[in-house]
C-alpha cells in the first residue's frame, strides 16, 4: 500500500506554505538575516514544537516565520516545498500564504509574493508541478484590515486563483469577513475559508461559510458530519472539503479518520492534505499513508480521495480531465 500511495498521482489543496519551513531551512534563513534564534540545534527547535490546539500552534507557526524576511526567502520556502511536492508525486497544488503574516511585521507584500510565484514558475518548468497561489486572510486581525490586503494585491491578481481564511477561529465567524468576500468574488478571486475542526461554533460558522458567504469551497469542515442539513447543503452545492488528517491529530483528539470514512460514503468531496508539514511531521503522502492504515483504505477508495481532488481544483475542465485520466490510468 505504502509504494501504490507513492506512485499515485497527488493534489494537494490545503498547504500553508508558511508551514512548510522545515528546521534547517529555518537555520539557514535565520543566519542568512542575522537573526539570533532561540534554538542551538533542529533538535532542540523540533521538541519546542508542542501544541495541542489551534492557538498553541499558531503560536509556534507565528513565531518560525519571523526569519522570512527577502525575496530569495520567500523563493527558497516555496522551492523547497515544491521540490518535495515533486518526489511524492504531487502533481498539482493550491498553496496558501499568509500575507498580512509578514506586512504586519514590515515585510512588503510584493516582496512576499514576488518571491512565492517565481518558484512557482520555476517548479513548473523544471519539476513538473503545477501550483497556484491562495491568498488567506487572517481572521484575528480586523476585517479593515483583510480589505486593505485585498485592494492592496489587486495589481498581482493574475498570481492569485483565490481567497481564504485562516489563523485562529474562536470568536472570528465568517460573517466578520463578508464584505471583504463579496469584494474578492466581484474581483473574480474564488472563494474558500477554514472551518477548523471542533471550534466553538463550528456548525454556525459552516452555515455562513456556505449561505452568507457562499463558499466554492470548505478547508477543514468535517463538522458538517453534526448536521444533516450543512451536508445536504455541501452535496447540492457540490463544496469540497480539504482535510488534513495528521493536522486534526495535533489539534483536536484525533485524526478524525471515521468522519473522513463516513464523508466519503455519503459522497461529498472529501480530500487528503498537509496543512502545515513542517510542523506535523507529513506531508500529503504521510497523511494518505497514515489514514490508510487507520482505516483500511483499498486502492480505490484512495484514488477515490485524489479523483476528489483533481475534481475541486480551481483548474479549467481540461487540465482536470488531465490529471483524472492520470489517477485512472495508474489505477489501472
Ligand atoms: N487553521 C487555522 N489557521 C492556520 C492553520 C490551520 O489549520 N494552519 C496555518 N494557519
Ligand atoms: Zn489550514
Amino acid at each position: 500500500m505504502k509504494d501504490f500511495i507513492a506512485g499515485l498521482p497527488k493534489c494537494e489543496l490545503h498547504l500553508h506554505i508558511e508551514g512548510t519551513l522545515e528546521p534547517e531551512l529555518k537555520f539557514d534563513l535565520a543566519r542568512r538575516n542575522g537573526i539570533a534564534l532561540p534554538y542551538t540545534s533542529v533538535e532542540e527547535m523540533r521538541a519546542a514544537y508542542s501544541f495541542d490546539d489551534l492557538p498553541s500552534f499558531l503560536t509556534v507557526y507565528y513565531e518560525g516565520m519571523q526569519v522570512l524576511r527577502t525575496e530569495p526567502d520567500f523563493y527558497d520556502l516555496a522551492m523547497a516545498y515544491l521540490r518535495k511536492a515533486a518526489e511524492q508525486n504531487v502533481r498539482y497544488a493550491e498553496i496558501f500564504f499568509d500575507p498580512q503574516a509578514h506586512t504586519s511585521r514590515g515585510v512588503p507584500f510584493d516582496v512576499v509574493i514576488r518571491g512565492l510565484r517565481r518558484a512557482l514558475i520555476d517548479a513548473d518548468r523544471q519539476l513538473g508541478v503545477r501550483a497556484q497561489l491562495i491568498m488567506c486572510f487572517l481572521r484575528d486581525f480586523q476585517a479593515e484590515y483583510a480589505m486593505a490586503t485585498l485592494l492592496e494585491s489587486l495589481p498581482y491578481k493574475e498570481w492569485i486563483v483565490g481567497i481564504g481564511l485562516d489563523s485562529d477561529e474562536k470568536g472570528n465567524p465568517p460573517a466578520k469577513f463578508a464584505a471583504v468576500y463579496e469584494r474578492a468574488r466581484q474581483e473574480g478571486y474564488l472563494l474558500t475559508m477554514h472551518c477548523d475542526v471542533d471550534q466553538d461554533n463550528s456548525i454556525e460558522h459552516i452555515r455562513q461559510a456556505i449561505e452568507e458567504i457562499g463558499v466554492d469551497r470548505i478547508d477543514h469542515g468535517v463538522n458538517i458530519l453534526e448536521d444533516q442539513r450543512l451536508v445536504d447543503l455541501v452535496l447540492a452545492r457540490g463544496i469540497g472539503l480539504t482535510c488534513c488528517p495528521i493536522s486534526n491529530g495535533y489539534v483536536t483528539d484525533s485524526m478524525k479518520a471515521e468522519g473522513i470514512r463516513k464523508l466519503m460514503e455519503l459522497g461529498v468531496r472529501v480530500t487528503v492534505n498537509s496543512d502545515d508539514p513542517a510542523y506535523f511531521n507529513g506531508y500529503v503522502g504521510e497523511n494518505l499513508v497514515a489514514l490508510q492504515e487507520e482505516l483500511q483504505l483499498t486502492r480505490e477508495e484512495l484514488a477515490r480521495l485524489e479523483r476528489n481532488a483533481f475534481e475541486i481544483t480551481w483548474l479549467p475542465r481540461h487540465l482536470k480531465d488531465a490529471y483524472l485520466a492520470e489517477v485512472d490510468a495508474y489505477l489501472a
